[in-house]
């Protein structure tokens, strides 16, 4: 289901519906497809009504009925789209979300939506591990098989904690990124960025501003924040008419004294660099600009 239509859906839920779907969650924890009775006592619904709003939740498709000859007896599980409600539920209660509305990207590993806060814009980011591509499948099929849907929606989960955790982390040593907001369960809510992301920037006046811009900002969140992005490339750097950068897309970011740190760091500047040389004909060593990054000079320094 697209999110657009879970939305939708979202919007017909009523209170005994979420406690159903609230209670599969809560069973999950004990059991990979719970019964109908261990949803009931965490639903705290009389037999009857959890019965009926089990059929009406699959009829909606938000959650997953796994019948008697797979598994001994009849097990229900969550799907995104159930899980997508209750993190919406938990959003609006917050205050965080009042609606949601167009497509801003689908991601490798995730769903980016515009939404609204009272008259504000913001972002919502449904965080999607598991959906991957063919040839990715084939590399690692047996990882893939090895884990159960619960599982990746749960790893969902954790990414979702983990960009938020890290936007926050760097937002408050002013490290450019959209504004976090708030998360629930796999979802993060953000500020909402008007511009493209730089891989969709035509022409810039001058590149070694903007290129000047990202690796300042690269600089702040390792000297700053201790932190390395780890996934940095032409896609995860948003630019606004006015030239100002941000820098999205945070789950995989690793703390500066991680083992790996230094070698991740100067991967994600040779991306940036070799973006800029490739399109911009702007070219930077690579060596220096490291060093640069690292706090160890302290101008980034143009090739003659
Ligand atoms: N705060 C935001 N404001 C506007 N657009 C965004 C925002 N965050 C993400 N997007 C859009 O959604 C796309 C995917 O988001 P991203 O965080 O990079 O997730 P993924 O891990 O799926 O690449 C981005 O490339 C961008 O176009
Ligand atoms: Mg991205």
């Amino acid at each position: 289901m697209s999110t657009k239509a879970i939305a939708g859906v979202f919007r017909t839920l009523e209170t005994p519906d979420l406690r159903v779907l609230t209670g599969i969650e809560l069973a999950l924890g004990s059991h990979a497809y719970p019964p109908i009775e261990d949803i009931r006592k965490y639903a705290n619904l009389p037999l009857d009504e959890v019965r009926f709003r089990l059929n009406l939740l699959q009829k909606k498709g938000l959650l997953r009925r796994v019948s008697p000859d797979m598994i001994g007896y009849e097990g229900y599980s969550l799907n995104y789209s159930g899980y997508d409600c209750l993190a919406l539920n938990a959003l609006v209660k917050a205050g965080a979300v009042d609606a949601l509305g167009n497509s801003l990207g689908i991601g490798k590993e995730s769903d980016v939506y515009e939404g609204l806060r009272g008259k504000r814009r913001v972002t919502l980011k449904f965080h999607r591990l598991g959906r991957i591509s063919f040839r990715q499948t084939r590399r690692t099929r047996g990882f893939v098989a090895s884990r159960s849907h619960t599982s990746w929606i749960y790893q969902s989960r954790l990414a979702a904690e983990r960009e938020f955790q890290t936007l926050k982390l760097v937002h408050g040593y002013r490290v450019s990124v959209p504004l976090p907001i708030a998360h629930n369960r796999h979802v993060v809510v953000m500020g909402l960025i008007q511009g493209l992301e730089l891989n969709d920037v035509g022409t810039i006046d001058a590149p070694e501003i903007v290129l000047n811009n990202i690796l300042l900002n690269i600089r702040k969140a390792y000297v700053r924040a201790k932190i390395v992005h780890g996934d940095l490339s032409e896609f995860n750097v948003m630019v606004r008419k006015n030239g100002k950068v941000l820098i999205i897309d945070w789950p995989q970011s690793i703390r500066a004294n991680h083992p790996n740190a230094t070698d991740i760091l100067r991967r994600d500047v040779e991306h940036v660099l070799k973006f800029f040389k490739r399109k911009f004909k702007t070219e930077y060593p690579i060596e220096q600009t490291l060093a640069y990054v690292m706090g160890q000079l302290q101008q980034p320094q143009a090739a003659a």
